[in-house]
């Protein structure tokens, strides 16, 4: 009863696709696709058409699946899974060995993930994610809700030069590293949201539940 579908998002690196309004968000989600490389992915959904209204709840949170075949080191692609974008990046090693740089873990909030909720407690590490090299992120601002924009280059003029590479939300000025945690000294008050996520092969990942036969 599946059926796989082509649902991505853009997130060109620097592209300011933010907003904070659910229902043009969820337009921006599934109008576009694949940042810094030539990745795509698939979408397992349910068949909404044949649906019955309380097997349309059910799929309205249901898990999705993603194909990160291709995907570039550097590159991300978003999926969508509730109405929410969720970001898969692959980190280059330069970008894993910033994010345990003491001089850029000094400049985060949170940077052990002491906050219980934002994500799953096997996502409690120094990348928070099951695989080092793939980033899985809910990409949505925990202020008041924008879209970050993804700017994985450092230093760059407009935000400044101890910029490391992340998320910046130009709404209010929230960043991000590329592990979602975030700066001190913005208003947004925790990291962002590490999804339930699981990998059921070496380039399938679903997000949504935990493994393969607990729901989340
Ligand atoms: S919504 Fe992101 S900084 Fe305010």
């Amino acid at each position: 009863m599946d059926e796989t579908v082509n649902n991505l998002a853009s997130t060109e690196p620097g592209k300011p696709d933010t907003d904070c309004d659910p229902a043009r968000r969820k337009i921006l989600v599934a109008a576009s696709g694949v940042a810094g490389g030539a990745a795509l992915a698939a979408v397992s959904v349910p068949f909404i058409a044949s649906m019955t209204p309380s097997e349309r709840a059910r799929a309205a949170g249901a898990p999705v699946s993603a194909d990160i075949t291709g995907l570039e080191p550097g590159a991300q692609l978003t999926i969508e899974w509730r109405s929410k974008p969720v970001w898969i990046l692959r980190r280059t090693e330069a970008m894993l060995k910033t994010l345990e740089d003491p001089r850029h873990l000094a400049k985060l909030a949170d940077p052990g993930s002491d906050v219980k909720n934002q994500q799953p407690t096997y996502a409690r590490n120094a990348y928070r994610s099951v695989k080092p090299e793939y980033l899985v992120v809910v990409g949505i601002c925990t202020h008041l809700g924008c879209v970050p924009t993804f700017r994985p280059d450092v230093a760059p003029a407009d935000i400044g030069p101890d910029w490391d590479g992340g998320y910046f939300c130009p709404c209010h000025g929230s960043k991000f590293d590329l592990a979602g945690r975030v700066w001190r000294n913005v208003p947004a008050p925790t990291n962002l949201v590490i999804p339930a996520h699981h990998y059921v092969s070496e380039t399938k990942v679903v997000i949504g539940r935990d493994t393969e036969s607990a729901a989340s």
